[in-house]
């Protein structure tokens, strides 16, 4: 059992942490530097809405088969890693429930207006949560492997 949750796992991971590393580092920078307002936000509301609708999917796979591998060795058994790992996650689903909910809806509404001040200012929120979540998911990562180098955990 445990394999194929570690894979429903780091399936999901690669889809939210690549993905966002492609969405900061790649996609936006080139579409600041190169279109104007009315064109970039339309195309990074399209962009971003096919995106978090993928990493609706991810988190809950995630979350679900990450509370399940816990669940079979039992928390009180689980290396302090992944304990780590766990709070983090939560941290990062938090993040993204709010730019879904809350941030995303501001932008799709925004553009739909063709309000660009309001697009923008959403978009520039959305912007530095995505680069907080790849940062901590990076950092996830490391702790999630590289944890087990120190005994039992971290
Ligand atoms: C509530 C959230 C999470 C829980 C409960 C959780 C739990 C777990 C558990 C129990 C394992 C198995 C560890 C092993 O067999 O060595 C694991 C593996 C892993 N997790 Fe998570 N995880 C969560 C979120 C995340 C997130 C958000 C990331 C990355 C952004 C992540 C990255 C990884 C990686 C890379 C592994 C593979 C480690 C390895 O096999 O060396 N996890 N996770």
């Amino acid at each position: 059992m445990m394999p194929v949750l570690v894979l429903l796992h780091l399936a999901g991971v690669i889809v939210w942490v690549g993905g966002m590393f492609f969405a900061h580092y790649c996609l936006r920078p080139v579409a600041a530097a190169q279109l104007q307002p009315a064109q970039r936000l339309p195309l990074l509301a399209g962009v971003l809405g096919r995106f978090f609708g993928a990493v609706e999917v991810a988190v809950g796979t995630i979350l679900g088969s990450g509370f399940a591998m816990m669940l079979v060795v039992s928390f009180k058994n689980a290396l302090l890693h992944w304990h780590v790992m766990m709070a983090t996650g939560l941290v990062m689903a938090g993040v993204f429930v709010y730019i879904d909910a809350v941030l995303y809806r501001r932008l799709a509404a925004a553009v739909a207006a063709e309000d660009w001040p309001a697009g923008g200012a959403a978009m520039e929120r959305i912007r530095k949560l995505v680069a907080f979540n790849l940062h901590l998911g990076i950092a996830t990562i490391l702790i999630a492997t590289l944890g087990a180098y120190f005994g039992r955990g971290l």
